[in-house]
């Protein structure tokens, strides 16, 4: 059994998986409530909440399981990419229980933990696969070519698209995050009624910075009280032009590539107007979409491990590798 930790952002996780990728328990202490006054993540109150959570996140898990700390064969927890001091402090918690144990200890890539929320709970998606990576820190085309080996094919030039979702919601008023906010709202507008742009880069990479600046205009130019009525139309037709470019950057990689299984993982992969237009995407099963512990046990299955003690001065890493 694998006990990992994930605290690379805002939310403090553990979970408790098997090596067949069946999740025992999976607990997500999500710190938005604590960032949302200041309408964003603050890297050293999260470092502080994830002090606080992290022990009682994983007792939690294994009490969830009906497991102790006996039933662990390994540790595993995300090194990067993320904030710095968030990192810290899971890999420090993950040390002293794989330590204590003289367990062996697996860091785990934070964006290779999304793409491996396809493989657990009998997750039945095979590589090679084309995999679109949307989340609050990136937006990634990656070739996968086998289990916990993947090759970049585009990225994002400025914006992540979860992150153009957020800064929307911000210009809307609806508060952080806002890409769950957007996804409701917009299912009371019309999606046509604004006409946004969807940037034109070359090869397979993105861009949403002049989509976020086009709302902005779009929002100044409206009364006050048009505002409040266009705002689900205004959301309807942001969100649209974010589907647009994603789902226009996947047609493109799979004409390029021969690719034909198709698959989309993190936080922005919940969102319903994404899932509605790749009808033919495999999608992240809802609950391990967002930031998670469980999708970094996963990962920890096709990741070399650390012998104990060999791990005790491991390091964090805030870009991607
Ligand atoms: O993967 P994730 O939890 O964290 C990162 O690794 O960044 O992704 C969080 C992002 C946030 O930007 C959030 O607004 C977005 O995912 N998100 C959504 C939805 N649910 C979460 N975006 C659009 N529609 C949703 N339903
Ligand atoms: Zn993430």
């Amino acid at each position: 059994m694998i006990l990992a930790v994930e605290t690379s952002c805002d939310e403090t996780a553990a979970a408790l998986v098997t090596e067949d990728g069946e999740v025992r328990a999976s607990v997500v202490a999500s710190q938005a409530d604590l960032h949302a006054r200041y309408g964003g993540v603050v890297p050293e109150v999260a470092s502080r909440r994830h002090l606080e959570l992290v022990s009682p996140v994983v007792a939690e898990t294994l009490e969830r399981a009906g497991a102790t700390l006996d039933d662990v064969d390994r540790v595993a927890v995300t090194q990067g990419p993320g904030l710095v001091g968030a990192l810290l402090v899971g890999v420090s918690a993950a040390k002293a229980l794989a330590w204590a144990r003289c367990l062996p200890l697996v860091p785990v890539d934070h964006l290779e933990g999304h793409v491996c929320s396809l493989y657990l709970d009998g997750g039945v998606l095979e590589p090679p696969l084309l995999c679109l990576l949307a989340s609050g820190g990136h937006t990634l085309l990656l070739l996968v070519e086998e289990r916990g080996r993947s090759e970049l094919l585009g990225t994002t030039l400025d914006d992540a698209a979860g992150e153009a979702f957020d800064k929307g919601a911000r210009l809307l008023g609806l508060g952080y995050p806002g890409g769950a906010a957007i996804d409701r709202l917009a299912r009371d507008g019309d999606r046509m009624a604004f006409s946004f742009p969807v940037a034109r880069v070359p090869g397979l990479d993105f861009s949403f910075s002049g989509l976020k600046t086009a709302l902005r205009y779009a929002v100044a130019g409206l009364s006050e009280q048009d505002l409040a009525q266009r705002r689900a139309d205004l959301a309807a037709s942001y969100q649209h032009a974010i589907v647009r470019a994603l789902a226009g950057r996947v047609d493109d990689a799979v004409r390029e590539t021969g690719l034909e299984r198709v698959a989309v993982v993190g936080g922005v992969a919940a969102n319903s107007a994404l899932r509605a237009a790749l009808t033919d995407a495999t999608f992240a099963p809802l609950d391990y979409c967002t930031d998670n512990a469980a999708m970094i046990a996963s990962a920890a299955r096709y990741t070399p491990a650390l012998p104990c003690p060999d791990y005790l001065d491991l390091d964090v890493y805030a870009s991607r590798r």
